[in-house]
């Protein structure tokens, strides 16, 4: 661990986020980033979560999705995509004819943000500071896997692998060459969910799912 990242650990005071780049090991495989990243404080994000979910899927998986944060029950398991919206994802893609050992899950941000509402804990999005802070675990896993193509499902994910300008609208139903790896999007699962027409709006997240997995390189 980095000074700065000791520091931020070790102090009583509120500490000034560091950012994850300084609680990534250098030249790890994924099992151990996973075990670094459950230790990161590198925003205040880790404060009030249950834990740090990490990605989970195939080390070389040719496809990687990206989605935005942990939820309530992925929170709680410590598994990304385990909550309503990655059931949906799940049925999507297995009618979209993906294989589970072809995709691997992550998110933009590794803990749960949110606020209390009685006894519930309702999603808050995450600030473009704490996508940046975290970003340093994204950058790692996909340097790792070294996946064909990489899938944004929401302008949280959008922005988080291509940049503040990047928006789900330029994204959808077009690749966009990176020089490791390929980008393309859809909306996020939980936007299917709240749509006032689900049945339109699953099909059209259906249709997207085809594209990419017609797009990708096996
Ligand atoms: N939504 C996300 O973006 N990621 C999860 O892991 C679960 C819900
Ligand atoms: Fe670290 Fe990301 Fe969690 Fe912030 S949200 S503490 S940067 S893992």
């Amino acid at each position: 661990m980095s000074p700065a990242a000791r520091a931020a650990t070790n102090s009583r005071r509120a500490p000034k986020p560091v950012g994850a780049a300084e609680f990534v090991p250098g030249g790890a495989d994924l099992g151990q980033l996973r075990a670094a990243a459950a230790d990161c404080r590198g925003c205040d994000l880790y404060r009030d979560a249950t834990q740090t979910v990490f990605g989970a899927g195939p080390a070389h998986a040719p496809v990687v999705m990206v989605g935005e944060q942990p939820g309530d029950q992925e929170d709680l398991r410590g598994e990304p995509f385990v909550g309503p919206a990655g059931r949906l994802l799940d049925r999507a893609l297995e009618e979209a004819g993906f294989q589970r050992a072809e995709v691997y899950l992550t998110n933009a941000v590794k803990h749960f943000k949110f606020t209390e509402r009685g006894k519930r804990r309702i999603h808050k999005q995450p600030s473009r500071t704490e996508v940046v802070a975290c970003s340093a675990w994204l950058a790692s896993e996909l340097d790792l896997i070294a996946p064909d193509l990489v899938v944004c499902l929401g302008a949280v994910a959008a922005k988080a692998v291509l940049g503040p300008s990047a928006t789900v609208g330029s994204l959808r139903g077009h690749l966009v060459e990176r020089p490791d790896f390929r980008v393309t999007g859809t909306v996020h699962p939980s936007s299917v969910l709240r749509a006032p027409d689900r049945h339109a709006a699953y099909t059209e997240f259906l249709a997207d799912l085809g594209y990419i997995h017609d797009s990708a390189r096996r």
